[in-house]
């Protein structure tokens, strides 16, 4: 992949700015006690040594010295279509989009100038030195099976939990392959595209490519880290309970607020309050000291009544509930707010004994 600004000044300039960025992320990553590995800033790192083949005969794109990489996007769904949006705007070239959904190929070329639309993810290959595979988690191995990069080109997917292996079928000598995985919850492009700015995004990669997504990350707003060997399923699993897991959960409580006969708008005027100040309350004082409820006086009485109610008017929620209590009473004993026979009433309570 031929990299974008190559002069010494622009990179020297670009490196500065980034270490301070950098910097910062990594205090704040630090002070917020994550264990994140910041990708380094590229200011030691040579763009462009990956020339292509004198003989490569190819016509994939090449993008000259000083230049961004020509990127193509496999899948116009949510992420496809706000990365594609969001580069673009960012002044990177976005050369290509493959859909095979008619309108969403057109809503993507429409929203992003200049840009050629296939329908095979194939085809996009010739026309691009950055491939961003934004597809379903389950079809990125069988599609990278299916692909074949030229000497020169990248391939990357953009899936939380995968690792850049599931690539190594597309790749040949002189390609490389990596991840880019915005933690953003992409339900809506124009809130999709205002949250990446300042959205943690976890690059994979070796050290070149890293670094060209590093810039690429830079560039949409984003705050480039590395994740620590091994450490991905789990960081995506918190991912999906911060996202997916909080929606799932407002649903529970708009599913119990129907018995007290709120439709979903007004269970979410009700109660959304009540998360904000929860969330506000745990960024402020840390999660042990915002929780508040039955489980943190010892009052068992109350979940039975609760788990009762449930049972006969809500049993779907039941589950979610019960779960949800018993760590809040782990929570209430491991900061001593409980004394242990508060403590075992309440786990009765929560597992239907007298
Ligand atoms: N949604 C999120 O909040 C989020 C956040 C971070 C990362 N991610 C990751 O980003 C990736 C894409 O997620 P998404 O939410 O954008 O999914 P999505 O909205 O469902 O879009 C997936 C895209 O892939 C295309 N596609 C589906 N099956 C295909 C196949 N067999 N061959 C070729 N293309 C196929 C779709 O169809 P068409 O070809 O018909 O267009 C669509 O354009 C996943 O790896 C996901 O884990 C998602």
């Amino acid at each position: 992949m031929r990299a974008w600004d190559d002069s010494e000044a622009a990179v020297r300039k670009a490196a500065e700015r980034r270490a301070e960025e950098h910097e910062e992320r990594r205090k704040a990553l630090d002070e917020q006690g994550i264990e994140l590995d910041p990708v380094t800033p590229s200011g030691t790192h040579r763009h462009g040594d990956l020339e292509h083949a004198s003989d490569h005969a190819h016509p994939h794109a090449h993008s000259g010295p000083g230049e961004r990489p020509v990127t193509g996007i496999v899948g116009a769904g949510s992420v496809g279509l706000a990365l594609g949006v969001a580069l673009s705007r960012a002044g990177w070239p976005v050369g290509a989009v493959a859909s095979r959904d008619d309108a969403r190929r057109e809503r993507f070329r429409s929203l992003v100038p200049g840009c050629r639309a296939f329908h095979e993810a194939a085809a996009l290959v010739d026309d691009v030195e950055l491939v961003i595979l934004a597809v379903p988690d389950d079809v990125v191995p069988p599609l990278a099976q299916s692909l074949r990069l030229y000497a020169g080109q990248a391939i990357v997917h953009t899936s939380g939990l995968l690792g850049a292996e599931v690539l190594r079928p597309s790749m040949a000598a002189g390609t490389q392959a990596g991840g880019f995985h915005p933690l953003v919850a992409f339900a809506d492009l124009d809130r999709a595209l205002a949250a990446l700015k300042g959205a943690t995004i976890a690059i994979e990669g070796d050290d070149e490519l890293a670094a060209h997504l590093a810039d690429m990350a830079d560039a949409i707003g984003g705050s480039p880290v590395r994740l620590a060997p091994g450490t991905k399923a789990a960081y995506h699993a918190a991912a999906v309970l911060a996202a997916g897991g909080v929606t799932s959960l407002l649903d529970t409580i708009r599913e119990i607020a129907g018995v007290v006969g709120l439709d979903e708008e007004g269970a979410l005027r009700i109660y959304l309050p009540l998360v904000r100040q929860t969330l506000a309350n745990a960024e402020a004082l840390g999660i042990m000291a915002a929780l508040t409820g039955p489980a943190t006086r010892g009052d068992a009485g109350t979940v039975r009544t609760h788990l009762a109610m449930l049972g006969s008017r809500a049993p779907s929620t039941l589950p979610v509930y019960r779960a949800l209590a018993e760590r809040s009473v782990e929570i209430a004993a491991a900061r001593r707010a409980l004394a242990p026979e508060a403590e075992e009433r309440l786990r009765r309570a929560l597992a239907g004994d007298p």
